[in-house]
């Protein structure tokens, strides 16, 4: 800081991977112009205050790739010494919500961090989370349609941090952590990846996505844990990988096993998904998968990413490009997303779709930039315009998408605006569940040998 913050500034709290704070630093001052307050290696958060107090609501953790839940507070802490804690906290959440103009929250979450001496405050949050509630239910304070979520966020160093979280741009889970039961029947642990994939990036969509009989290709599938994934949700499966598949997949009619380079193979036919998980440099992976999408071989794909290099934050920027500048040559249209995952280590998953007008599910990337353009209106800035054709909401959502840096939504085609025209729904609610795939008809045009 060339100034030390006030005790008003308005500091953003992002949780990450321990290990990942320089990574999770370095992305939301790019995004918020503003300068790291604390970044302390392993400590599994980082805060950042904003160049302006402006900002306030309007970065999402779906923008950030190295966070996993993004809270707005402010500089002062609340000291946790006395021995009543919950009486100063609930006073800096009433300044705080005053500050805000905000009068109710759907509810309050008392966290920590997700390092070993985090979860040594797991208990304090416990005892403390149910008075809170109790204080703001009597304040009348606690409505269901609230657009916040109260957020306290406990440090190591006996200090509470008092926030508020947009339920549309933060996450959901407790301590942005998704928790997924290991399947007992799954070939290896790292179908939870390829399950918290499917989770974060197609959310209420994934019945619309992912449709039995759809077909996929899974690179570097051995043992199988995400082809068995895939299988689940009735996907016909071709499995390439020279090891060995295990468990339920072995001579499995859902399951083609081929044992031949993932570099090498190329579909006959197009199909709906690729999934690859193959151990390789990550310009590699990002260079075949862009290639599968910008041939039309897949129209969907999740792939990993392995950053074991120090310098992550070039790494990522450049697989982005490659993917962009692929899809771009091709003409076509695509959401990109980037993210460590929770079940991600030295790594993260990307998320890369053709959306076309069928592509209903395609709003639920959309919804939270809509809500940022809400907030961008209500602080008296012009919502971002952009193409001509389609409603205001394409024209809000198509020019938040390309603005931000995490979620892409390259709008060359009209398609693209069609997608993001409407708010999320509940697709699982809307959509039946046994479509036939309308992609696994058209055979592909021979490739050519390579010599
Ligand atoms: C991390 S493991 C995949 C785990 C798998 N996703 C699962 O859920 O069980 C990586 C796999 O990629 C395979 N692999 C690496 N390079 C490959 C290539 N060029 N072609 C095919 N498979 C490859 C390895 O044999 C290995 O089985």
């Amino acid at each position: 800081m060339t100034r030390p913050p006030s005790a008003d500034t308005l500091v953003w709290v992002g949780y990450c991977r321990a290990g990942f704070e320089r990574d999770l630093a370095r992305e939301l001052v790019d995004r918020l112009g503003g300068e790291v307050i604390e970044a302390t290696e392993n400590a599994g958060y980082v805060r950042v205050c904003a160049a302006t107090n402006e900002v306030r609501f309007r970065v999402a953790v779906q923008d950030l790739t190295f966070a996993r839940q993004l809270i707005l507070t402010r500089e002062a802490a609340v000291q946790l010494i006395s021995n009543d804690r919950v009486t100063p906290i609930v006073d800096a959440l009433q300044a705080f919500m005053v500050l805000h103009g905000i009068d109710h929250v759907v509810d309050c979450r008392v966290e920590y961090p997700d390092t070993n001496d985090g979860k040594a405050l797991s208990r304090a949050a416990k005892a403390i989370e149910p008075r809170l509630r109790e204080r703001l239910a009597a304040n009348h304070q606690l409505v269901g349609h609230a657009k916040f979520r109260a957020m306290v966020f406990l440090t190591p160093d006996k200090q509470a941090r008092i926030g508020l979280a947009d339920l549309h741009l933060s996450a959901n889970d407790p301590l942005g952590i998704p928790r997924f039961r290991m399947p007992p029947d799954a070939p290896s642990r790292s179908t939870l990846k390829l399950a918290e994939a499917i989770h974060v990036f197609l959310g209420s969509g994934q019945d619309e996505a992912m449709q039995p009989d759809m077909r996929a290709v899974d690179l570097g599938a051995a043992p199988g844990g995400w082809t068995w994934q895939l299988m689940q949700r009735g996907l016909r499966v071709t499995a390439v990988d020279n090891g060995a598949l295990k468990g339920d997949l072995v001579d499995n009619a859902m399951v083609k096993h081929l044992r031949t380079d993932g570099f090498r193979y190329a579909p006959t036919v197009p199909v709906d998904w690729l999934v690859c998980d193959m151990v390789e440099q990550p310009a590699r992976i990002a260079t075949l998968v862009a290639k599968w999408l910008a041939n039309g071989w897949a129209r969907y794909a999740i792939f990993n990413l392995k950053l074991p290099m120090k310098k992550r934050h070039e790494e990522v920027a450049r697989c982005r490009e490659i993917i962009g500048e692929a899809m771009e040559e091709a003409g076509k249209s695509y959401i990109l997303q980037l993210k460590q995952l929770y079940h991600d280590r030295e790594e993260i998953t990307g998320f890369v779709m053709l959306p076309n007008r069928k592509a209903r599910f395609a709003h639920h990337l959309a919804a939270h930039h809509l809500a940022a353009s809400d907030e961008a209106r209500r602080v008296g800035r012009p919502a971002p315009t952009g193409r001509k054709t389609g409603g205001d909401h394409a024209r809000v959502a198509a020019s938040a998408f390309s603005a931000s840096p995490n979620t892409t939504l390259n709008t060359s085609s009209p398609s693209a605006s069609v997608a993001a025209k409407k708010p999320a729904l509940n697709l699982s609610s809307t959509l039946p569940r046994a479509a036939a795939s309308p992609w696994s008809a058209k055979p592909l045009p021979k490739q050519k040998k390579r010599r």
